[in-house]
């Protein structure tokens, strides 16, 4: 049965970048028969230190029988990002334009930043750095809130051509250190802490952990760049809750913070005498821009690589054109900076686009939960992007919190992070959306840059669930088991044939582990990892993982990270885990435990393995079930048959064939012991 198509409102698509599928499909081939002329025209709104050499523009090897791997846009191009986001919007008369509106956790809190005073923000905190030693190349990580200072430090580290490492500030002490481990960073940069809702969360403490961590892997961290957040808030003591919720001293004096005078410094302190100009690096079109880094399947993190010109003119023509982003737009992005999304659409798509957009450092439930709706219509924001599970978990608390609010400035909507399902994509479509608005479900990845997939708001019709069609450049296929390609309806693995601008280089410091992870299954592609279908209309819906990743409220993560970190238990004798289906999570972690000769499998083991597994990776990535498994259902060759670990957490009977397992008892016994979750 065919889904019932929603047009975009004729409104919009008179105004649109985009206004109609035949634009769409003209641009789209274009920019497939000639992508040098595509991109070399896009590139022209930017400024270049040096051109790109004509016949280099674009070249790159996806055949790993014809040797590595590589990407490569506009070879001899030499620019500064810094200098296109700030400088240039500055010189053409936006300085006094607002980049960022800031809206802190408490209502109370609140500021704005002009193009103008960002520039000059960016190039103190640009002299800061160089004062501690770094330099172009030097890698620098940054841990920290959703603060006004978080795209400075950013913008600041491409100032000077430094390569910057953004770690989610939900992210453990031990995660952190691995990550400066891994990018061999000197310098760190955080704050004090932040509440978020009502929880406080002391960072320059985890950034304490890590750095003891560090030394004992043998790597010094020289500095540690220290913003007062706390201490500077309007109401400094906050709510009276403490962590945890009890009541243990004001925030100020939880900001009390050690100091380690070699290396700790304020931020403020630093910036007081740093001067307000410093002339940008000029950076090679392919010098690395930043490293971050995403869950991959063999648990560690993959460091991936983006590089400078052509995730500027891929992060500018995405923002632009995803969210038909027009002068006088007020656009908000829900991300984090730590994630890829904050990256591409918080800092580097909207400030290439000269837009204003609405940074926010709370939750959706804080202090109520319609903020979200409370703040649309405070900075009358015309795009709002956010991720299906955050739709969802507002959907729970009714429609009235939302009708409270006008919401009349939306013009588009936006989701990322994992399939919307139908009934959250009507629910934002027809409440918040108010039935006007273009849903732009942006399917992409850490790897991809920006949006690859995605209808775009003024010219595609949109089916409730489906990303619809590949933007400008991206050349998507779906290959079935054997590698062929599948022609018209049907579905398999999403692959892409060609690179695009803003497509990663490689994982930093492993370029084998590039090319075995995202090549060698189907050479010739670029695999995702994803599985996808195309219906007969040719829209392409994506279906989830088909690797042992799984996303956990738009969290991807590994099973294999989240079990070597249960089997460090000294109760532990072997774990498996495995996704399960939840209602507004998308997925959540199912684990099975089988306990060392001699232990019993308890409530007090199941709590300690829960915690274990939040402060070494992070609370998002706490497990909802841990079971029993006296034993785990393997093959003769010992290999864990996950797919039969999945029914059982969802409680389905219909296992299949378990002809194979060396022991076919295992699967009843286990079936006995699922708890009731
Ligand atoms: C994985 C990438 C892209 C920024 C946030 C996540 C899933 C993402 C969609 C979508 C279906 C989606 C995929 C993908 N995903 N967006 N619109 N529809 N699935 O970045 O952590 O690198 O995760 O998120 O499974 O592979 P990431």
């Amino acid at each position: 049965m065919a889904e019932k198509m929603y047009y975009p409102n004729s409104e919009l698509a008179r105004e649109a970048h985009c206004g109609s599928m035949e634009q769409y499909k003209r641009m789209h081939e274009s920019s497939i028969k000639d992508p040098t002329q595509f991109w070399g025209e896009i590139a022209k709104q930017f400024y270049w230190e040096t051109p790109a050499i004509e016949d280099k523009f674009f070249s790159y090897n996806f055949d790993l029988s014809k040797g590595d791997i590589f990407i490569r846009w506009m070879e001899g191009a030499s620019t500064n990002i810094s200098f296109n986001l700030l400088d240039k919007n500055v010189k053409s008369g936006n300085g006094d334009k607002i980049a960022f509106y800031w809206e802190g956790n408490d209502p109370e809190d609140y500021s704005r930043l002009t193009y103008r005073k960002l520039l000059e923000e960016t190039c103190r905190f640009a002299n800061v750095l160089k004062s501690k030693g770094v330099s172009n190349g030097d890698k620098v990580v940054i841990y920290m809130p959703m603060i006004l200072e978080l795209p400075i430090a950013m913008l600041a580290c491409t100032r000077i051509g430094a390569v910057h490492s953004v770690v989610f500030a939900g992210y453990s002490s031990d995660s952190l250190a691995d990550r400066i481990l891994d990018s061999k960073a000197k310098v760190l940069i955080t704050a004090d802490g932040v509440w978020r809702g009502e929880k406080l969360l002391l960072l320059k403490n985890i950034c304490d952990e890590a750095a003891d961590k560090v030394t004992k892997h043998g790597h010094r961290l020289e500095s540690c760049i220290v913003v007062a957040h706390l201490r500077r808030l309007n109401n400094p003591q906050g709510k009276t809750k403490g962590v945890n919720g009890t009541s243990n001293g004001t925030a100020m004096e939880m900001a009390n913070v050690s100091w380690d005078d070699d290396r700790d410094v304020w931020w403020h302190d630093e910036m007081e005498d740093a001067e307000a100009s410093c002339y940008p690096v000029w950076m090679a079109a392919e010098d690395p821009l930043f490293i971050l880094y995403t869950s991959g399947s063999t648990g560690k993190p993959k460091g991936v690589l983006h590089t400078t010109a052509g995730y500027l003119i891929y992060a500018a023509t995405t923002f632009k054109y995803v969210f038909d982003y027009h002068p006088g737009d007020i656009y908000w992005c829900t991300a984090d900076c730590g994630w890829i999304t904050g990256h591409t659409y918080v800092v580097y798509g909207p400030l290439a686009n000269g837009a204003t957009s609405v940074i926010f450092e709370g939750t959706p439930f804080y202090p109520e939960n319609d903020r979200y709706w409370s703040i649309i219509d405070k900075y009358k924001v015309t795009q709002f992007y956010t991720a299906p599970t955050a739709i969802r978990s507002l959907m729970k608390f009714g429609d009235h919190l939302v009708k409270k609010h006008s919401l009349s400035t939306l013009k588009v909507l936006g989701s990322v992070g994992e399939p919307i399902n139908t009934e959250a994509w009507l629910w934002f479509y027809n409440l918040v959306g108010h039935g006007k608005c273009s849903i732009a479900d942006t399917f992409w990845q850490t790897e991809t840059g920006g949006h690859v997939i995605t209808p775009l708001p003024g010219a595609t019709p949109m089916k409730p669930g489906s990303a619809t069609f590949p933007f400008f450049g991206v050349l998507p296929e779906l290959l079935d088991e054997d590698g062929r390609v599948i022609e018209g309806e049907g579905e398999g693995y999403l692959v892409f044939r060609r690179p695009w601008p803003g497509m990663m280089r490689t994982l930093y410091g492993n370029h084998q582990r590039f090319q075995n992870t995202y090549f060698d299954r189907f050479n010739g592609f670029y695999c995702t990892g994803d599985g996808a279908r195309r219906d007969a209309d040719g829209y392409l819906w994506v279906t989830g993982r088909i690797d042992d990743m799984l996303n956990v409220s738009g969290h991807l993560m590994s099973t294999a990270e989240v079990e070597s970190v249960l089997a460090e238990h000294s109760s532990v004798a072997e774990a498996a885990v495995v996704s399960k289906s939840h209602p507004v999570k998308g997925q959540c972690l199912y684990c099975f435990i089988t306990p060392t000769a001699g232990t019993t499998f308890d409530e007090k083991l199941q709590g300690e393995l829960k915690r274990k597994v939040r402060e070494r990776i992070g609370p998002f990535a706490q497990p909802d079930a841990i079971q029993h498994a006296p034993a785990l259902p393997k093959t003769r060759s010992g290999k864990i048959m996950r797919r039969m670990l999945r029914k059982i957490a969802a409680g389905d009977r219909n296992i299949g064939d378990t002809s194979t397992l060396a022991d076919e008892t295992v699967i009843q016994l286990l079936f006995e012991l699922r708890p009731c979750v």
